[in-house]
């Protein structure tokens, strides 16, 4: 450039680029903002319409909270004041005032309420025995449960059928019996829907709108780990397929690929070969992946690890990711908002990122936007630190190119690996984090937010342990409640 302007015109060419850029990032984020009000005051209730029906949701990676917002957008379409929230936002006074509330609740865990429900459950569902001294009747609430769960797991539900439980025993009314969905499945929503028809009145609420799933092409796919003890773990490129736009997210989202096809692909095989046992029941279930990537790089990037059912055979769709889908072949997939794993009002804080395995990918979604705001801003003052834990170092080393370029720039002021498989003891990252607990508490009381992203089973729970000995229960509830302590684990 600087061969065609002179220095001064050209570093004025680049100033007003970056200012520009600077104009096009805050359009962006007001449009969101106005979007979002727009939203939010298109519920409001009329002034003279009573108290809004509480649509209140307990929500790990969005299902139950877009099912509250379809909800209250239906009742809303067919006149009704309404008001959505998180459960974990909700205090008494705002059980108490209400006279309508619907609770629309997944489990998480072992039966256990979602991240952002868990203070709640804490504070005010196990307070039973202060609850004759507080006084907390809510008979004037006329209540519905919607309780979403997957029943292979042994708590089916659990989470629901305890808020439905101490909803009762507070004195509040059961408009209708509570409503289970097994992995979401239609049926359930449909009477869920009819329920709704009741409560608002009319027989024509609304249509939902069902999921849209749009094709995408399986761009690349590079073995990550080949070599390894654990299993196989690929990176996959997707771009729309047909040259569409790409549709925007932030770092945290996730992607849900329908299996759909596949699975009839694998029926009709095992029809084939006369192993009709082998039909998928779950095949209408689309499978979740977390976005390691953002739009800035222009496709949706992936890391999927192949999983092995007890017989050996890969997972459906993994299997079929990984595997059985030629680079060029097209997936069905959709987007997911995934508030509870985005920064929000993290943004400015310094970040302590966990994860071991494909848990890396949420990780690197957020760390790229660090890098992304250094290098657009110069901005080097907010911190991060990654502790991510694998195998083995010789091949589990995910982006570790990319990782340590990070370190080199200043994007990350800290990494601790844990490789388990390295040494003769077994050194996984809650170990590292509880070995590191004073630098923890000096980085939370510097106002960091965590984010844990990977497996529930052996990580998450453990690092949650951790930070409970480390800070103490009531500073991670409170670390929960104002959104500084994020998790993406599955
Ligand atoms: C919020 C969320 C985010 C996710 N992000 C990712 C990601 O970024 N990368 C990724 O590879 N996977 C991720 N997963 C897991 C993914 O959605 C699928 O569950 C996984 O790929 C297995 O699906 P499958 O169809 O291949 O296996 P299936 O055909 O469903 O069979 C899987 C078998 O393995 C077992 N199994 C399934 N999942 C697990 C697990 N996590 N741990 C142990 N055993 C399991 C099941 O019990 C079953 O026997 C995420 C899940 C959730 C809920
Ligand atoms: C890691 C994990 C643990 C889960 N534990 C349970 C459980 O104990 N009981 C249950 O009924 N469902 C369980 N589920 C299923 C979820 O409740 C169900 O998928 C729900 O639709 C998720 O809704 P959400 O997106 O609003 O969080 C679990 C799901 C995951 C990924």
């Amino acid at each position: 450039m600087t061969a065609i302007l002179s220095r001064p015109a050209a570093a004025l060419l680049l100033l007003a680029l970056y200012l520009l850029m600077c104009a096009a990032v805050w359009w962006r984020h007001r449009r969101r903002q106005r979007q979002a009000a727009a939203e939010s005051a298109a519920l409001l209730p009329a002034a003279d319409a009573g108290p809004p029906v509480l649509v209140l949701h307990a929500s790990q990676t969005g299902q139950a909270e877009e099912i509250a917002w379809q909800t209250a957008r239906a009742l809303h379409l067919a006149g009704m004041p309404v008001r959505v929230a998180a459960l974990g936002e909700v205090d008494r006074e705002a059980l108490r005032g209400a006279r309508h509330a619907l609770f629309i609740a997944s489990t998480y865990g072992e039966g256990d309420a979602p991240d952002s429900a868990a203070p709640f459950a804490r504070d005010l569902m196990a307070a039973q025995a202060s609850d004759a001294a507080t006084g907390l009747d809510l008979s004037s609430l006329q209540v519905g449960v919607l309780a979403l769960g997957d029943a292979t797991y042994t708590h089916f539900c659990g989470f629901g059928r305890a808020l439905d439980a101490w909803l009762r025993e507070r004195g509040a009314r059961s408009m209708f019996d509570r409503i289970e969905a097994d992995r979401t499945d239609e049926h359930a929503l449909s009477q869920w829907r009819q329920r709704l028809s009741h409560l608002a009145g009319t027989a024509d609420l609304a249509e939902w709108e069902a999921p849209v799933f749009t094709d995408w092409r399986l761009a690349a796919r590079r073995h990550l780990n080949p070599g390894s003890q654990g299993g196989p773990v690929f990176h996959l490129e997707l771009v729309p397929a047909g040259g569409s736009p790409l549709p925007a997210w932030e770092a945290g989202d996730l992607v849900q690929v329908s299996v759909a096809g596949e699975a009839a692909h694998a029926a009709h095989a095992a029809h084939a070969a006369g192993a009709a046992d082998a039909i998928d029941d779950d095949a209408r279930r689309p499978r979740e992946y977390t976005i390691a990537s953002l739009p800035a790089d222009g496709r949706v990037e992936l890391m999927v690890r192949r999983t092995a059912r007890e017989d050996g055979s890969p997972g459906l769709a993994s299997g079929w990711l990984t595997e059985r889908l030629a680079v060029g072949g097209d997936v069905a997939l959709r987007l997911r908002p995934h508030a509870s794993f985005r920064i929000g009002a993290n943004a400015d804080r310094p970040l302590i990122l966990v994860g071991n395995g494909t848990g890396l990918a949420g990780l690197r979604a957020h760390l790229k936007v660090r890098a992304q705001t250094r290098m657009n801003t110069g901005n080097g003052a907010v911190r991060a630190w990654l502790l991510f834990g694998e195998r083995q170092s010789a091949h589990d080393a995910h982006y570790r190119d990319e990782i340590e370029a990070w370190q080199r720039d200043g994007v990350l002021a800290r990494v601790d690996w844990a490789f388990s498989r390295d040494q003769a003891e077994r050194v996984h990252v809650q170990h590292l984090l509880a070995r590191e607990a004073p630098r923890l508490r000096e980085w939370i009381a510097d106002g960091a937010a965590i984010y844990v992203c990977g497996s529930l089973q052996g990580m998450a729970g453990a690092v949650d342990a951790v930070l409970r000995e480390t800070l103490g229960e009531a500073d991670v509830d409170a670390l929960i409640r104002e959104g500084r302590y994020r998790r993406d684990v599955y």
